[in-house]
């Protein structure tokens, strides 16, 4: 498997619970590696071109409240495989549905509140980590 460099995003409600250490734990554990994090409150303009993919749906107005609603600790996680286990480690996207164990079955509260973001493919890792982190080389390693 490769080695692949994901975004990763601890929402306003896991910053609120005070729970980032608990969850890099998991990432760390898992054998992801943290390599390059900022905790930041997101402006409404960078909000909306970060989620932009889902202007047209009808949660988007929420989504883009909800992540501007407090600080937001934005990651990036390298390993073997890093996107589909980043994906694994969170769960699905409603924590009704994510299996126990995962971060969002442990951490989420509703499916706007729910704890983390992740990059779902190569393409979208690629856009999201240049998003945040322009100047790390993906491949670096
Ligand atoms: P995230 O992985 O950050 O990607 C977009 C977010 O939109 C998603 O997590 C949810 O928090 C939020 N969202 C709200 N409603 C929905 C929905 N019906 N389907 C997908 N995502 C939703």
């Amino acid at each position: 498997m490769a080695i692949e460099t994901t975004l990763s995003i601890l929402k306003p409600d896991a910053v609120r619970k005070n729970v980032i250490g608990q969850i890099v734990s998991r990432f760390e554990a898992a054998g992801l590696q943290v390599v390059a994090a900022q905790l930041r409150h997101l402006s409404r303009r960078e909000a909306e071109a970060f989620y932009a993919v889902h202007s047209e749906r009808g949660f988007f107005k929420d989504l883009v409240e909800f992540m501007i609603s407090g600080p937001v600790f934005v990651q990036a996680l390298r390993g073997e495989g890093a996107i589909a286990l980043n994906r694994d480690l969170m769960g699905a996207t409603d924590p009704k549905k994510a299996a126990p164990g995962t971060i969002r079955a442990d951490f989420a509260d509703s499916i706007d509140a729910n704890a983390v973001h992740g990059s779902d493919s190569v393409e979208t890792a690629r856009a999201e980590v240049a998003f945040f982190f322009p100047t790390l080389a993906i491949h670096a390693r």
